[in-house]
C-alpha cells in the first residue's frame, strides 16, 4: 500500500485538524512536539504522511499531486483558484470574508467610486468588486496587518477574513459588505481522488460522523 499523504495549513486550523483526525483513530504523535523542526510526519501502520505548511500553499501542494488531500480555509482555496476537488466542509475555521473600512467609505461603495482596496486576497476582491458589484476599483496587494490600510490613508476600504471583529473594533473600522462566509475545506488531488478511491471515500465516510 502506498503512503496517502496530506498537507495542512499551519497554525491553528492544523491543530483542529489533528483533533479531528485523532477522534477517527489518526494520529500521528511524532507531529506534537511543538520543539521539532521536521517538516514531515509518518503514521506507519496506518501508511500515512502529513507535512504543515504555509496555507496559501496547501492548494498548490495538493493540485500538483505532492500531497494528495489538503486541509486550507476556504479563503485560501478561492484565492488560489487551484485544479483541486473540494470533498468536505470541516465545519470548523468558520469566519467571513468582508469589505472593511470607516463608516464614511460605505457613501464610496454605493456610488461606485474609483476606490482604493488593500487585500491579501486580490483574486477575491476583484471578483467581488467587477463580477458581483459591477464596480471599478484599484486593488493593492497586502501581506498582513490589512488593516493598518485605511488607518494610514492607502485605501479607503480592505477585504479581509473577520473572525471576532475585535481587530475592526479596535482600530474604529466595522463591515460595509460581506463577501461570503468561510470555513475549513478538505481538498483532493483529481488524481488521487481516482486512484485512491476507496481510501479517501472510507476517510471521508469516517469524517462526515465527526463533522456536522
Ligand atoms: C486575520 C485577519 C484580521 C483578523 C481578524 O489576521 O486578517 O486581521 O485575523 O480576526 P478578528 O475578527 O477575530 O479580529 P491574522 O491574525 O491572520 O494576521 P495578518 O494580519 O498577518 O493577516
Amino acid at each position: 500500500m502506498r503512503y496517502l499523504t496530506f498537507a495542512l495549513g499551519k497554525g491553528r486550523l492544523a491543530r483542529q485538524t489533528l483533533g479531528l483526525f485523532e477522534k477517527i483513530g489518526i494520529t500521528c504523535e511524532e507531529m506534537k512536539d511543538k520543539d521539532s523542526r521536521k517538516l514531515i510526519f509518518t503514521n506507519e501502520e496506518l501508511k500515512l504522511k502529513f507535512f504543515l505548511a504555509k496555507g496559501p500553499d496547501v492548494p498548490t501542494y495538493v493540485e500538483y499531486g505532492a500531497a494528495d488531500i489538503g486541509v486550507a480555509g476556504e479563503d485560501t482555496i478561492l484565492e488560489e483558484g487551484r485544479k483541486v476537488h473540494e470533498v468536505l466542509d470541516l465545519g470548523y475555521g468558520k469566519c467571513r470574508m468582508c469589505v472593511c473600512g470607516y463608516k464614511e467609505a460605505k457613501r464610496d461603495l454605493s456610488s461606485h467610486e474609483l476606490i482604493r482596496v488593500a487585500t491579501k486576497y486580490p483574486n477575491i476582491a476583484k471578483d467581488y468588486f467587477y463580477n458581483t458589484k459591477h464596480q471599478t476599483v484599484e486593488i493593492i496587494k497586502l501581506n498582513g496587518s490589512i488593516e493598518l490600510a485605511p488607518i494610514v490613508g492607502l485605501s479607503e476600504v480592505i477585504v479581509d477574513i473577520v473572525e471576532t471583529g475585535s481587530t475592526l473594533k479596535e482600530n474604529g473600522l466595522e463591515i460595509l459588505e460581506e463577501v461570503c462566509p468561510l470555513s475549513a475545506r478538505m481538498i483532493v488531488n483529481p488524481v488521487s481522488m481516482r486512484m485512491e478511491s476507496e481510501r479517501i471515500r472510507e476517510l471521508l465516510r469516517k469524517l462526515r460522523t465527526q463533522v456536522s
